[in-house]
């Protein structure tokens, strides 16, 4: 068992992946752990769609036009509700898209643990994403998460030292 530091250590974007399917108890305890995520006044605006289909797979990898994608055997596409999101009542500032950021980092972490890869994918095309997924109203897809047995190899972590990203007051 990772503590956190190495789950979050071991976490890497993965940009390839083997066909071999993730089994439906794993694909269930991401979506638990994505679905205890902290939200905005508990107000949990979200929606996780889960494609499995050869047919929505190959849809849904037009919105994202990179062979990699396609590897992956599962995406997670995680939607936000702006109809359901908590506004900031001061400036109205919406929280849809740190609610969902959140729950896709529990995701990712989740299926670091359990010997997962995953990447976010947030340049998308989200309007024909929307249009492959039938999205209604205010509901909007904030990324797509490939889900799969990663066949690349983590690359060193490039991240700003704490000295240039840290003020103690
Ligand atoms: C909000 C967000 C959007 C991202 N969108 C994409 C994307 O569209 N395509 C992609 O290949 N990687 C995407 N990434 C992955 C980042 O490139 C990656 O997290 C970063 O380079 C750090 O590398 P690491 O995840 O391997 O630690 C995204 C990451 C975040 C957090």
């Amino acid at each position: 068992m990772k503590n956190f530091l190495e789950l979050v250590k071991a976490r890497y974007s993965s940009r390839a992946y083997s066909d071999r399917k993730v089994e439906p108890e794993k694909v269930e305890y991401l979506l638990e752990c994505a679905r205890l995520a902290p939200s905005a006044v508990n107000l949990q605006p979200w929606h996780f769609i889960v494609i499995e289909g050869a047919d929505m797979r190959s849809k849904l990898a037009e919105c994202y036009k990179r062979e990699w994608l396609r590897e992956a055997p599962l995406y997670i596409v995680v939607c936000a509700d702006k109809a359901q999101s908590w506004k900031r009542r001061k400036d109205g500032h919406d929280h849809a898209d740190i609610d969902a950021a959140i729950a896709i980092e529990h995701i990712c972490l989740a299926a670091t643990e359990q010997g997962l890869g995953s990447c976010w994918v947030c340049n998308f095309d989200a309007e024909l994403c929307s249009q492959v997924l039938n999205l209604e109203g205010e509901l909007y897809p904030v990324a797509i998460i490939p889900v799969g047995y990663a066949t690349d190899e983590p690359t060193e972590k490039r991240r700003k030292a704490l000295e240039e990203i840290v003020s103690r007051m």
